[in-house]
């Protein structure tokens, strides 16, 4: 159901020519390192070995005259083999950054780093460790220009719901944020402990498939939905589908995980393979089943940010489970049997994976989003995001479709993090304290910067 791993490691650099400042390693701060020089090339006077256990570590102290977000690189040399570091700054979060092999120094984008005025630390913690630190360089990031993205939906015939939903999205990209919450039991929580009740309501087709209601799950979501757009509110739809056959149903992997690549058998490649296979015709009936669901939204002019296949480059579910390419077919076909065998014009088509082999084209997808669980890290997630703008170029609005934590809406801005929305996963994501804490809450909820029900009435006759 959700992704707990940090997926994503590095921010794609800024295209910006900035001037950079370098930190020689061998001059900052060492702990349980040392100083080595005899792997020529290196610049100024040495370089900094030794990263073999958990606790060691580089700190650079750097000044800054001003509160500025600046571009992070590091220039290393990689022997060992692939290996990762880890990036923290003024002690707090932190992005892992990946190191590949080289017998060269090279230099890395290591993501973006907000200064504060007067002093600050970046510490490179030791990660996998074995890698070879010569410098880090720090250059004032580059002012992104206006965003390039299309507010047109891809679907040629979608409908004039769709066309609002799309263009409301896009007048408020790069300005606001759209809070979420996934789960109408989780949405309530939020009304009633924060005070606040999210723009966005997010649902599961999960249990309208045969492979569950066919062992007795029964969902009211699609009730929800309607429910909660006629409160001026909107909606967005994940689908955990189970596999079709081939379920395990054993005490470690029960039915109602049939989603997970771990509790089934199903080949979501050989079931592709031929479209005379009775596999692929029973793929072909569960999206028939859920369209009837969807016809019920449009029917009810809800439209939905739509997001099947979700997390399908993680592998852990079955559809993500034989590698980008048939999962990149099941996309085609299901956009395909949506919109025009089942006429529904009422969907926003939303990718949720990063990689670029994994991306099935601008010509099936509205939004770009990504799923991230860091327990304890309110940052804005910006490596991700800035690796979804390099996704499309900048063609797709973006959207934080899961969340674990909530992001701090001072850094999203500092960082330029444009998340459109935010959903955050339901039960003790939202509700347990140690993911987000009650006050922490009411102050995200309460900042400008983030929109919620109450701010978005009328969202599809006008634009905030
Ligand atoms: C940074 O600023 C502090 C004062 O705020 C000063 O003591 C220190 O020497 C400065 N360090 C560097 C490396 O410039
Ligand atoms: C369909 O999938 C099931 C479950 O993996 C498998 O046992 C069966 O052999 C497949 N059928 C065909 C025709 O490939
Ligand atoms: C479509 O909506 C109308 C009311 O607008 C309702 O009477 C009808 O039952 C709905 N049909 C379906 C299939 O949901
Ligand atoms: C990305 O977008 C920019 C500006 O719209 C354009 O100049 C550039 O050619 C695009 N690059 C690619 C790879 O599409």
């Amino acid at each position: 159901m959700i992704l707990r791993v940090a997926l994503n490691t590095l921010a794609v650099a800024s295209v910006a020519v900035a001037q950079a400042t370098t930190y020689q390693a061998e001059a900052a701060t060492l702990s349980g390192v040392t100083i080595g020089a005899s792997v020529a090339g290196f610049s100024g006077t040495g370089y900094v070995e030794g990263f073999d256990t958990a606790s060691d570590s580089i700190t650079f102290t750097i000044n800054s005259t001003t509160s500025q977000l600046y571009d992070l690189k590091i220039i290393y040399n990689g022997p060992y083999g692939d290996k990762y570091t880890y990036v923290v700054l003024n002690n707090a979060g932190g992005s892992q950054v990946s190191l590949p092999a080289t017998s060269a120094w090279v230099t890395v984008p290591a993501g973006q780093v907000l200064l504060n005025t007067g002093s600050n630390t970046i510490q490179i913690q030791n990660n996998w460790g074995w890698y070879l630190i010569d410098a880090i360089t720090l250059s004032p990031a580059a002012k992104p220009g206006p965003h390039q993205t299309t507010t047109v939906p891809v679907n040629t015939n979608a409908n004039s719901d769709t066309r609002a939903l799309l263009k409301f999205l896009g007048s408020i990209y790069g300005k606001k944020t759209l809070s979420g919450q996934q789960d109408q039991a989780s949405l309530d929580w939020v009304t009633q402990n924060v005070g606040k009740t999210p723009a966005i309501l997010g649902l599961d087709l999960m249990d309208y498939t045969e492979s569950r209601i066919s062992r007795g799950a029964v969902s009211t979501d699609v009730d929800k939905a309607i429910d909660f757009a006629k409160k001026g509110g909107i909606v967005t739809f994940c689908w955990h589908w189970g596999a079709p056959v081939g379920l395990y149903d054993t005490a470690d992997h029960r039915w109602y995980s049939g989603f997970y690549t771990d509790a089934t058998d199903f080949n979501i490649e050989a079931a592709l393979a031929d479209t005379t296979n009775a596999n692929y015709t029973l793929l072909l009936k569960d999206i028939d089943t859920i369209a009837v669901q969807l016809k019920k939204l449009q029917n009810a002019s809800v439209p939905v940010i739509w997001r099947p296949l979700h997390e399908a480059e993680g592998g852990w579910f079955w559809w993500g489970a034989k590698g980008p390419e048939p999962a990149k077919k099941l996309w085609g076909i299901m956009y395909d049997r949506l919109t025009k065998r089942h006429g529904l014009n009422n969907l926003i088509w939303e990718w949720n994976s990063i990689k670029q082999s994994w991306y099935p084209g601008s010509e099936t997808v509205d939004i770009v989003s990504a799923d991230t669980y860091t327990q304890g890290d309110h940052g804005p997630i910006s490596a991700t995001y800035n690796n979804l703008l390099a996704l499309t170029n900048d063609t797709k609005i973006i959207g934080a479709a899961e969340i674990g934590s909530v992001m701090d809406p001072v850094q999203l801005q500092a960082y330029q993090a444009d998340w459109v929305y935010f959903c955050v996963w339901s039960g003790d994501y939202i509700s347990g304290g140690s993911w987000n804490s009650l006050d922490l809450l009411k102050s995200v909820y309460s900042s400008d910067y983030v929109l919620t029900l109450d701010e978005i009435q009328g969202w599809k006759n006008s634009s905030l």
